[in-house]
């Protein structure tokens, strides 16, 4: 283990071309644009063409992340995919996106942890990373999950989309030891497995299931759960809330969000938010509003980014990041 810190090097991301409105949604479902963005913030989703799988998004985003760093293939040699809506049930689409990509080399693994799989994989990547287990990874969070709702539940149907972002992690150069990953906090409590989950699964029904859920248990539980991991990080490093430049949270719900920001005391011209535009993307929603506040210029070297997430399990955590 090393006193170094990894570095996100670069950004990339992939949404689908096919944009579905609230306006055409209310059309096969008993809802309105009016209900949705009152209660969510989201007015639209991008959704998977048919034959489009999660690996052709991850890899995709992943291709991105690479050119944007002036990377090829060759210089990776850890992919780690977060994503709850694998191509299939196994081998773990990471593999399939090592294929897509051409890389023989090294290693390649899914993580699950549903909506916090992003942040999941950013601290396994940087343990990885900072352990000598790889020189360089190539960390996704990607989603088709429009494959896994119910059409006809508006309660759920409504909430999410399909995409993928992916950073590029490496160890930092000594020159510049400030940069990097500075502190993960990562948590789970299984025993709110129920209040999200899928009624299926390989071992328990041999089918896929689709999203259920509670979602007032889960907006209850959000907040506090969020802020937890978060002041858990900056407690980690010293830091206050003050000395965020960004804070980059999980995109499920504007209400979430919005709930977190005025539990930390943080000003919302300091909130990236992309659920409006993105819907729900699961593991993909974090580096997806990265690339988003990347690529606008928001995110500068130097910025101080703190990520987070809840979801499924419940799982939660969080990441405070010197870009
Ligand atoms: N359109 C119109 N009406 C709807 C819809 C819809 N899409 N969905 C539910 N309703 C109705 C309900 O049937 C109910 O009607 P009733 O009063 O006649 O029974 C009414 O709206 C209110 O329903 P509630 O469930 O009480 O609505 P609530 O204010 O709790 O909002 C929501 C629902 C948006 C799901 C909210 O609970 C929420 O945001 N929860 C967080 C869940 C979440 O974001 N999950 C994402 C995955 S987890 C994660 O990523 C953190």
């Amino acid at each position: 283990m090393t006193d170094r810190k990894t570095i996100i090097r670069s950004v990339g991301a992939y949404l689908p071309a096919r944009i579905l409105t609230n306006e055409e949604l209310a059309k096969t479902v008993d809802t309105s644009d009016e209900w949705i963005v009152q209660r969510t913030g989201i007015r639209q989703r991008h959704i998977a063409a048919e034959g489009e799988n999660t690996s052709d998004l991850a890899a995709a985003a992943g291709r991105r992340a690479m050119e944007n760093a002036g990377l090829e293939i060759g210089d990776i040699d850890l992919i780690v995919c977060a994503t709850t809506t694998p191509d299939m049930t196994f081998p773990a689409t990471a593999a399939i996106v090592q294929q897509k990509l051409g890389m023989h080399h090294g290693a390649a693994f899914d993580i699950q942890a549903v909506c916090s799989g992003f942040v999941y994989a950013v601290g396994t990547a940087d343990s990885f990373l900072k352990n000598g287990m790889g020189k360089r990874a190539l960390v996704i969070g990607a989603e088709t999950a429009s494959r896994l709702l119910d059409w006809n539940d508006r309660t759920t149907c409504v909430l999410f989309g399909d995409g993928a972002g992916a950073v590029v992690m490496e160890m930092g150069k000594p020159s510049e030891p400030e940069r990097g990953v500075l502190a993960t906090a990562l948590r789970s409590d299984g025993h709110f497995w129920n209040k999200l989950y899928t009624d299926g699964g390989p071992s328990s029904t041999q089918s896929m299931g689709h999203v259920r859920m509670e979602g007032k248990e889960v907006f209850k539980h959000a907040v506090g759960m969020i802020t937890d991991v978060v002041y858990k990080v900056l407690e980690d490093t010293g830091h206050t809330i003050e000395d965020l430049d960004w804070f980059v949270p999980h995109q499920a719900n504007k209400r979430i969000i919005d709930g977190a920001g005025v539990k930390l005391g943080l000003p919302p011209e300091k909130v990236v938010i992309t659920v409006d535009r993105h819907a729900n993307t699961s593991a993909a929603s974090v580096p997806l509003a990265l690339n988003t506040a990347v690529a606008d210029g928001r995110i500068k070297r130097g910025d101080l980014v703190m990520i987070e997430a809840m979801g499924g399990g419940f799982t939660w955590g969080a990441s405070l990041i010197r870009w």
